[in-house]
């Protein structure tokens, strides 16, 4: 049985690039690796992901919006995710039921039982066993995603900067409350630095402890 490894944070917080990182160094260590991410990830899943991102298509009501995401969630889980871990790899996802709180929970006000059961009823009750945080200043996450990727602005992003803020505290919330599962990271840190944490992070779940990489010093980059 493989494992589940989900990714989170702000827009602008490098998560994206951190996950492809991970996927190489794990890839040439030997494992069998599959990267994904929500919304999107399937045919079904892209489609939905064109439908909720589309900057003209704001008239998507806010439940909505939740049950397109959760539509979105249940297809990677069922078409991707769970084949992928029952054949033994690694499986990194790029947002997953933790976005769902973190959006439409905490930055929308909508209620988050019922965004745990819809979750529930999503992803099957497939939990990620590590949830890799990468936290950033709301207003320097969205200043570098600007910069950086200008044509990826979305719908998401259009929102004001309060809620953006509230997804913040909704994550910080999130990871306090089951600091086990979560891994939660100082996103300004070096991108290098960010890396070696988390890989080490996640060598050290999956039972491996490289002489070499235990060596570095890699706690830098983790918050306390
Ligand atoms: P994307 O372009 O994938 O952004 P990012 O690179 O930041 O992941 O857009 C995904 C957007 O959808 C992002 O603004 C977060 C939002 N989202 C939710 O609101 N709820 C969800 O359940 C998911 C998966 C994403």
């Amino acid at each position: 049985m493989g494992v589940l490894i989900t990714f989170e944070g702000a827009e602008g917080s490098g998560k994206t690039t951190q996950l492809r990182m991970l996927a190489a160094a794990l890839a040439q260590a030997g494992y069998r690796v599959v990267a994904t991410r929500e919304p999107g990830g399937t045919r079904i899943g892209d489609a939905i992901r064109t439908l909720l991102l589309d900057h003209r298509r704001v008239e998507i009501s806010p439940r909505a919006e939740t049950l397109l995401f959760q539509a979105a969630r249940a297809q990677i889980v069922d078409e991707v995710i769970r084949p992928a871990l029952a054949a033994g790899s690694i499986v990194l996802c790029d947002r997953y039921a933790d976005s769902t709180l973190a959006y439409q929970g905490y930055g929308r006000g909508q209620s988050l039982d019922t965004l745990k059961l819809l979750g529930d009823y999503a992803t099957d009750h497939l939990s990620p066993t590590l949830t890799i945080y990468l936290d950033i200043d709301v207003r320097e996450g969205l200043a570098r995603k600007r910069a950086g990727a200008p044509e990826e602005w979305n719908r998401m992003e259009n929102l004001d900067i309060n809620f953006h803020q509230r997804v913040r505290e909704g994550y910080l919330a999130l990871a306090a409350a089951e600091p086990a599962r979560w891994l939660v990271l100082d996103a300004t840190q070096p991108i290098e630095a960010l890396h070696r944490t988390i890989l080490l992070r996640v060598l050290a779940l999956l039972g491996d402890f490289p002489e070499n990489l235990l060596q570095m010093n890699s706690g830098e980059a983790e918050r306390s």
